[in-house]
């Protein structure tokens, strides 16, 4: 709805000189390729302006109202030095809707232009209220705080809810004018598509990715998978704004990561390729895949154990369910005040609070000095075990063979025979239910522990290693070959015993002397034979065991025909333990040790002496019989 159409308005034809001419302040658009330029100023001196250009007097020189291009083509390329021109009397507002519907009339405008050139409409068409004025400083912002205003009327009337009689009057007011504006555009459209779909694009992606978009001419899908790129990752935003992008050709692959394959398979090889050549479809894949790789990085981020205050200890105990009555013994206070803080947690509230405002649970955890897992425990809260998966960047394994290239640095400490935290999350997930009771008696860095909390399962923990101010939940506690006990007193029975003890003689330097590494191999199985009946006597009724062990085979440094069978523990060694203490085997789960640790010179010397290592890990689950 043009209030005066610009054909009403007086035009007279005249030759104009190119210097008495100033650009207009109308003109939003920002980008002009310079080679379209040339050409249009090659074809304009061929075959003359065909179309002049609008201007309008202003004082004792002219103002471009209509036709940037041509006035650019001709004054910078080419040797004229005046050029045709319309010259119409208009007032501001009159010349503001004339640029703006040429503006959209431009069939190289590119997604993002034309969003702003029909606010620019929009904006015109209105700006004589006083009302619609005071709505914004810029063009689009009084454009979405006006369809904003609109929006909610729309909907409220639609469900027959009562409407505000101030929002309906504003609604009533411009609902018709916004209507008409729309359908009278070149191309005519809902406002209310407009407002959901495209304002956005305008208003809520940056500066940056407008940029880009203008200038590689995207559409809108292409602008919106663009912005998901870049918050996905900045690298990869760059990386393919750059034409000429690094590969490695002998791979294939780019920015080789450690620990990242899975992912960067589906990398495109962007040698020469620019980002209009890619489809809306692959800038997401690329941004999901760097979302990926991002939360990877994050995930094996190195971490560092705070040093815990008294209240994160106790809710973080109480959260694994352990009983008041050992927290108290355990942090030496008395027990009210360990009920104090684990039935009214204020920390919970500060968690959550923090959570609600975006903030991540890496920062979530700094802040407020709790472990990642704990607030991990509360983000993950009400979740299926299948979303927690989803949620944690896992993908979920079907079958009974569980590998995983590398530990998730999230969960647990570093520490000799530290586990992924995977393994732990598919054994949850398999053999155990919400609220369960996990017992670990070799808990090492926590890891069980860590992903308990996250799955929202209890879990008490023991080891030799006694860590009260980083692991207070980790029980000091030593399974001792002479006098063999369980730990705790109480009627409460584990569901799952996750039992990851020292594979015999490996790591043996790295744990302390009680350690049941330093027995000698008779010992060491003796100590199971004697261990798996009291862990059955222990546990709950149909309880389940999983434990986590591997063959020992002294094979470092002889051909496997030379080692020694009688100095090998066999997984059937175990196996037979188990089954003769009253546990039923009910599954064997490969979970293989990563092999990526092995340096090409140790390989190629096991190849020389026709070594053959052991890497094979099982996790023998039995139920109690
Ligand atoms: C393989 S590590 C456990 C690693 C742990 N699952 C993790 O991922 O961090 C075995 C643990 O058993 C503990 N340990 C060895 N002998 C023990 C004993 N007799 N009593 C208690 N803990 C023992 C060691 O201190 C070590 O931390």
């Amino acid at each position: 709805m043009l209030k005066t159409p610009p054909s009403e308005l007086d035009y007279r034809q005249a030759v104009i000189d190119l210097k008495k001419i100033d650009p207009s302040p109308y003109q939003h658009r920002r980008h002009f390729d310079e080679d379209t330029l040339r050409e249009l100023a090659v074809s304009i001196q061929r075959e003359g302006l065909i179309e002049p250009i609008v201007i309008r007097p202003k004082r004792d020189r002219y103002e471009l109202i209509a036709g940037e291009r041509r006035f650019r083509a001709v004054r910078e390329f080419t040797e004229m030095d005046t050029i045709q021109a319309q010259i119409v009397v208009a007032s501001n507002l009159h010349a503001r809707r004339i640029s703006a519907a040429e503006n959209l009339q431009r069939e190289d405008l590119s997604a993002i232009e034309t969003i702003e050139a029909i606010a620019e409409i929009v904006d015109a068409e209105l700006m004589e209220d006083e009302e619609y004025a005071a709505m914004g400083n810029k063009p689009a912002d009084r454009v979405k705080t006006l369809l904003g205003k609109l929006d909610p009327v729309r909907r409220s009337e639609e469900l027959g809810y009562e409407v505000a009689s101030e929002a309906k009057l504003t609604s009533n007011k411009f609902i018709g004018s916004v209507q008409e504006i729309f359908k009278n555009l070149s191309k005519p459209l809902k406002w209310l598509s407009f407002y959901l779909n495209d304002l956005p694009l305008l208003m809520d992606f940056c500066e940056e990715v407008q940029e880009v978009s203008i200038q590689h001419h995207l559409n809108k899908s292409q602008t919106r998978a663009l912005a998901k790129l870049k918050e996905a990752s900045e690298e990869e935003f760059q990386r393919i704004l750059t034409p000429f992008c690094r590969v490695d050709h002998s791979t294939g692959r780019q920015d080789q990561t450690p620990g990242l394959s899975g992912f960067d398979q589906v990398d495109h090889d962007f040698h020469n390729i620019n980002i209009s050549d890619l489809s809306a479809r692959e800038i997401e894949e690329i941004a999901d895949n760097a979302a990926k790789k991002e939360a990877l990085i994050e995930r094996n981020r190195p971490r560092r154990s705070p040093s815990l205050s008294l209240e994160v200890k106790i809710v973080l105990m109480s959260r694994l369910g352990i009983p008041a009555d050992r927290i108290a013994a355990r942090l030496k206070v008395n027990r009210k005040t360990v009920l104090n803080y684990a039935h009214n947690p204020p920390l919970f509230q500060s968690i959550r609070e923090l959570l609600e405002k975006g903030v991540c649970v890496p920062e979530v955890s700094e802040e407020l000095g709790c472990p990642e897992p704990l607030i991990w425990s509360i983000t993950l809260e009400g979740k299926s075990d299948q979303d927690r998966f989803e949620s944690l960047n896992w993908g979920l394994r079907t079958w009974d063979h569980w590998y995983f290239n590398d530990v998730d640095y999230r969960f647990g400490d570093d520490w000799p025979g530290r586990i992924p935290a995977q393994l732990v999350g598919h054994t949850l997930f398999y053999f155990t239910q919400e609220g369960g009771l996990v017992f670990d008696p070799m808990a090492g860095g926590g890891v069980v522990a860590d992903t308990c909390l996250a799955f929202n399962r209890r879990c008490w923990s023991f080891d030799l290693v006694d860590r009260p101010e980083t692991r207070p939940e980790i029980e000091p506690f030593q399974w001792n070959p002479e006098t063999l006990v369980w730990p705790v007193t109480g009627k409460e029975k584990p569901d799952l015993i996750f039992f990851d003890p020292p594979y015999f003689k490996k790591q043996e330097t790295h744990y302390p002397q009680e350690s049941i590494s330093t027995l000698s191999r008779n010992k060491y199985l003796e100590f199971f034979k004697e261990l798996f009946p009291l862990f059955r006597e222990h546990a709950k009724a149909h309880a389940r065991i999983a434990f986590l062990n591997a063959d020992w085979r002294e094979f470092q440094g002889v051909s496997a025909t030379e080692e020694d069978p009688e100095q090998s523990i066999f997984l059937s060694d175990y196996i037979d333990l188990l089954k003769d203490s009253g546990w039923q085997l009910t599954h064997i789960v490969d979970c293989p040790l990563p092999t990526q640790r092995f340096l090409p010179n140790m390989v190629s010397r096991m190849h020389k002496n026709r070594t053959l290592g052991v890497v094979r890990r099982s996790l023998m689950i039995g139920r109690k019989k």
